[in-house]
Order: structure tokens, then sequence, then C-alpha cells
């Protein structure tokens, strides 16, 4: 999509193709490999849709068995498992007390490595889950549909927290931890949600952090947009001992721990859920000021990261699986939280920075709980390509598979990964997929498929991937163009809609590229995901980043459009924009380019306060590299901003063609700002 506004044209993205390189997974690899079936992709190709999915549905215990795969009737609105019936708490746990009662569910490994890590069990976790579900009910009064917030850092609580709403058939919606108390706010008023989960504070690089006072504001914030929280419930980190600054509300704020002692012993039966209800919401970032709900279902969904991690991440029982998302991302839902354990898996939960004490933690927390599936993203990879005295030889593990995720990873990058950490003997999987996709879209199947330094794949077995030109013609395989990726075919994992908003579903994914909006015919309504892509003539596909108004800061998608509206609270800014700028560690970081109301004077101050504008409406990670204060922004006759040409003075490319613009003069007024 040329979009004068984007900053990416397809021109851009045409980026040249590098020779073909490929790497084979081991035969120890393949040996033991969950899919090693070379019909696989025979098996499903399109013309089997939707029936190949059903062994995706098999993977799960049903209250109900479905009468119906696939119901297209309504599109782009699918519904998967049609009459079925289930719990993904029981999936996620029940189903496994039997064989595995005493197996880990998961380690937490606190920060600091002086602090005792716990081992879950799956019993603990079914106990632990059921008297926090039995509190949410009979204390907090939540129930079957009802939305609630969940605002935690990185430590087990937070799985059982989601757990026990899934329990109940409450919707969860989940806050990544290092989110501001308005972002927080923003969510809780969107899914008018009455409870607030959430935690006193935890660390994060040796600091203490205080999170309770998140709370304070999101609470506050939503009063004022009339959306009323009647609980805040906070979980200790500390348990026994009440460790934030900020006092409590009477009557709104309560302590977990002291209220768990009324459930000890509690059971509660799950709520059996049609395989369509929602199981959660994630409020992610698009091209408007204002994140959107991914609504995801309970059947499809499940089967679907069920079905993934099994296949793809290739997680056996007897294996150790560290993934090192955020618990707060579609990763960590996915691929720590559901998907794993609904294979009954052992897994990890790291509280901190990886990278404290001392850059090689990862290492030693893989050798010491034997680790071997390893999952990340290219910005933790680059973060340990560079720092100084990394020293993997050292310690004594075996990955046997590596994941990577969120951004385009280099090949370089890529090679020292395989090398370094894989040590030659760690299959990769590059998976590209997203919220709104539930889980894997592209992805070499490890034990089948060669590997290829910075491409993704092909689809994942029943996901048919296809690449359209501005126009909707379809761009060849092997033609050296970039496009926008689309998927041909619906799939059990997709987004069930946007909530509170379907129009904005229909549009955003499907508008662009829908055959015929009076269709009912899946093959008329292809997904659009917004990501620029290239298409290889060995039918793998390469991913260049988003073509919408979306930056991916190492891995985390940011509106500039959230980023612009919260500057432009500001009574001395007049205009804002936000370009993405290339960044040795985080991929892209944004930029901002800002002009002042007249008669305001530039200075470090008010610079200052536009940075902390950007963090307290939004958080750390949207924390702009540099405040650029410009006379003017370059804009068309029409009057918008050209993000385009700002993008290519901070990323010191050829800027193009101006003379179109109504302020063609600016252009080289701000290069010799930024330039000198
Ligand atoms: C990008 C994260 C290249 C892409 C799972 C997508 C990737 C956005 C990859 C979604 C990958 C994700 N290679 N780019 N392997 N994986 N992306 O919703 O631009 O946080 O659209 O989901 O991340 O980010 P989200």
């Amino acid at each position: 999509m040329a979009d004068e506004q984007t900053g990416v044209s397809e021109t851009e993205i045409a980026v040249h193709w590098h020779e073909e390189e490929y790497y084979s997974p081991p035969e120890s690899f393949i040996q033991q490999a969950n899919l090693k079936d070379p019909e696989i992709r025979e098996k499903f190709r399109i013309e089997n849709f939707p029936d190949y999915f059903a062994e995706y549905g098999e993977l799960l215990q049903w209250d109900r068995k479905w009468d119906q795969v696939f119901d297209g009737s309504n599109p782009p609105f699918w519904r998967w498992f049609v009459g079925g019936r289930l719990n993904a708490s029981v999936n996620c746990i029940d189903r496994h007390l039997a064989s595995n009662r005493n197996k880990a569910a998961f380690y937490f490994v606190p920060e600091n490595p002086d602090e005792m890590r716990q081992v879950i069990t799956y019993q603990d976790l079914y106990v632990r889950v059921n008297e926090f579900a039995a509190l949410l009910r009979d204390f907090a009064g939540v129930k079957k549909g009802d939305r609630v917030t969940i605002h935690m850092p990185m430590v087990a609580e937070l799985p059982i927290a989601m757990l026990a709403c899934a329990r109940l058939g409450a919707i969860h919606s989940v806050v990544f931890g290092g989110f501001s108390g308005q972002a927080c706010a923003d969510r809780i008023i969107d899914s008018e949600s009455h409870i607030l989960i959430t935690m006193d504070g935890y660390y994060r690089s040796g600091k203490w952090l205080n999170h309770k006072e998140k709370a304070d504001v999101a609470v506050e914030r939503a009063e004022q947009a009339g959306q009323h929280v009647d609980k805040v419930l906070i979980f200790e980190r500390h348990p026994g001992r009440y460790s934030s600054d900020t006092p409590l509300t009477e009557g709104r704020d309560f302590i977990v721990n002291e209220l768990l002692s009324q459930f000890r012993g509690a059971r509660v039966e799950p709520e059996s859920m049609k395989a369509e209800d929602p199981l959660f919401l994630m409020y992610t970032s698009g091209s408007t000021g204002k994140p959107k709900g991914v609504q995801h279902s309970t059947g499809g969904y499940l089967s679907y990261v069920t079905a993934t991690s099994k296949n793809i991440l290739d997680i056996h029982p007897e294996d150790v699986y560290w993934c090192m998302a955020d618990i707060g991302w579609i990763t960590g839902h996915s691929y720590i939280v559901y998907g794993p354990l609904s294979l009954g898996a052992s897994s990890i939960i790291y509280e901190g920075v990886p990278s404290y004490p001392h850059a090689n933690r990862p290492f030693e927390i893989a050798e010491e709980l034997g680790v071997n599936i390893f999952h990340t993203s290219p910005t933790a990879i680059r973060g340990l390509r560079m720092a100084k005295d990394i020293n993997p030889q050292k310690y004594n593990y075996h990955f046997k598979l590596m994941v990577t995720v969120g951004e385009p990873i280099e090949p370089d990058v890529w090679r020292w990964y395989y090398h370094v950490i894989g040590r030659d003997e760690a299959v990769i999987v590059d998976t590209w997929w997203q919220t709104e996709t539930g889980g894997f879209l592209c992805s070499t199947v490890p034990a089948l498929d060669k590997m290829k330094p910075g491409s993704a794949g092909p689809g994942v077995p029943g996901i048919h991937p296809v690449i359209f030109d501005d126009e909707g013609h379809e761009i060849q395989a092997g033609s050296g163009r970039g496009g926008n990726i689309c998927i041909r075919n619906p799939w059990p994992g997709t987004l069930q809609t946007i909530w509170k908003d379907p129009e904005r579903f229909v549009r955003t994914y499907y508008g662009k590229y829908c055959k015929n909006p009076d269709s009912k015919d899946w093959r008329d309504w292809p997904y659009m995901a917004g990501d620029g892509a290239m298409l290889a003539s060995d039918g793998y596909f390469r991913i260049l980043g988003r073509i919408d108004d979306v930056i991916n800061v190492a891995g985390h998608r940011l509106g500039t459009k959230e980023l612009e509206s919260a500057v432009l609270r500001l009574d001395e800014v007049a205009e804002a924009a936000v370009i993405a700028a290339q960044d040795d560690l985080k991929g892209t970081v944004p930029e901002l380019y800002v002009s002042l109301q007249p008669n305001v004077v530039p200075s470090d101050e008010l610079s200052q306060r536009i940075v902390n504008a950007i963090v307290s409406e939004i958080g750390p990670i949207a924390r702009p590299r540099k405040v650029w204060i410009v006379p003017d922004l370059p804009k068309t006759r029409s009057g918008k901003i050209m993000r385009r040409i700002l993008a290519s003075i901070s990323n010191n490319k050829e800027i193009g063609d101006v003379t179109t613009l109504a302020n063609p003069e600016v252009v080289d007024t701000i290069h010799q700002l930024v330039r000198s």
C-alpha cells in the first residue's frame, strides 16, 4: 500500500533478495518430532478446507462435541466447532491431573537470583485457580460473560488469574504490566470492566517498581469516563507483606492473599462454554488513536494454539520450555499460557529483564532448569549479541528448538542465534503472526522444512498465504516484488471481531481485498494482515514490516496516532508526527517531530515534558528516542503530514521529490536541523 502517510511504499519494500541459503534440521530432531508426516501439506491443502481443522479440535477435551467444524454463513464472522462445549481451564489443568498431577506446570523464576524460585505443579495450579475463581465469583461477583481487567507483571499469579476467569466463563483482558495507568484505564473503559486485578509491585533490573499506583490512576480515570470499578484485587508480590507505598482505598482495594484464607479448599464447577464464546480480549494498536479489543474464541483459539504448540514448537511432555515474551502480549497468552498448558508442558515464567544481574542469566536458567525449547525475539537476540561479557559456552544446556517472533530478524542475527546460542544443533522456527491471528501463520515445520535465515517460511499447515498488490492482483512467487500479505482461508485461531466495533473489524481486515461484500463464500474474503511481504520462488515468505501507522518497537506494536495524541494534549504543541527510526537493538524506535503553537519558545524542559507525556499516557516502551522541534511539518497541498519524508530524514535515506508539497522549503530546514 503506497500510502503517502505511512512512510512505507512498495518501491521501498522491494529490497534485494539475498541468495538462498538453507539449513537442515538434524536427524536426531527429526526422529523425535511431533510432526514428521511429509504428506501434511498435501492433507492440509486448500481444497480440503475446512475439514482438515477437525484434527485440531480433536486435541481438546469437549463437554459436548461439535456438530460442524466451520460455519462460514455470515462472512467474515466465522464460527468454529459450532455446537461444541468446553472449558479452557479444564483443558489446561484438570485433564492433566490423572497422569501428571505432580508435574511442573510452571517454574516461577524471580529476577533476584537469591530469591527462591517456585515450582507450581498441575495440582498446585488446580488448587490455586479454583480458590481464586471462588474468590472472584463469591467475593467479587464475577459471572460468565463479565470482562475482568488484569494488569500484572510476569508472575505465576497472572496465568492463575487468567485461568480463574476462564473457569468462570468471564472474559479476561490482560494489560501489559509495563503500560501506564492511563493505558490500563482506556482498556477498562472500552471493555466495561468492574474488576481490576493487579499486584503491589515487582522487580525489574534490580529495582522495586510500585505497580499499585498505576491501579489508582487507572480506576480514577475510568471513573471520570463513567466506568465504575467496584473492586481492585491486589496480589502481594511477597505474600503476607503489602509492599507498595500507595495506600489502600477502603471498600475498593482488597489484598487477595488475605481474602484467600476464606476460600481454602474451594472448588469451582467449570462453566461449560460454547466453542464460540469469547475467552479473552487483547488490546492492540492499529491505525487510529484508539487501541482495538481483539476478541478471541474459546474452542477455535484453544484448538489452534494447542495444535501449533505441538506441531511448530514441538512441545513434548518431557520438554522444558521457556518463552521469554511477556504474558501481557499475545505471544505470552498463546505460547506461555494456553498452548503449552493445554499440552501439559512444563514452562518458565521469568520475572524480570533477561540480562539481570548479568548477561548470561538466560543460559544460567537454561542450565539449571534443563530448558530445551527456547522462545524469544530478535530484539532480545540482538541484545545478547551486543552484550560484552556473554559466554554461552560456559553453560551446560542443549536446545533442540529455538523460536524467533515479533519482528523481522536480520539474516546475520539469525546466523549468530543458530551458531552461538543454538550451537548448530537447535532447529530455529521464525514464526510470523499477530495478536489478531491467535497463533502462527507462517513458519517452517521444524522437522520437514529447511530453515532460511530472514524468512519466516511457508504458511503453517492449513494456512494459505498470498501476496496482493494494491489493485488486488496476486504477486507471483519469485517476482522480487513486495505487496500486502493476506491469508486466503479462515482458520480456528482468528479473531472473532473487535470488541464493540464489528464495523472496524470488517473494514480493517477485509475492507481492502474482499472480492464481493455480498458473497457468502469464504474464498471471497481474504484476511489482510497489514504487513508487507515478499514471496520467493521456494514458497517462503519474507516479512518486511507494517504497512499501516503502526511501529514495531522491539516486537511491541505501537500506534503512531496513540503517541501523537498523547503529545497533542500539551497546550504548547501545534502538530506532531511520529516516525519509525531504524535502531540496531530494537529494530525500530519512535522519533517525534513537533511544531509548536505561535510564540512558544522551544526548550529542553518542553522536550522533556513531551517525552513524559508519552511515557505517562502509554508507558516507557513508547519513549521516543528523539524529539525534533521544527518550525513546521511537511504537508501535502491537502494538508496531510508527510511522515514518509520525515522517516527518510531520520533514517538517512533518499528524500525524493518534494516539489508537490505545500511547504517544500521546510524539508531543507528540518534536514539541516537533524543532520547538524
Ligand atoms: C510483526 C506478535 C517479522 C508483524 C506475535 C506483525 C513479525 C506484528 C514476525 C504483530 C516475524 C510478528 N517476522 N515480523 N516472525 N512476527 N511480526 O500483534 O509486523 O504484537 O504484523 O503479534 O509483528 O505484532 P503483535
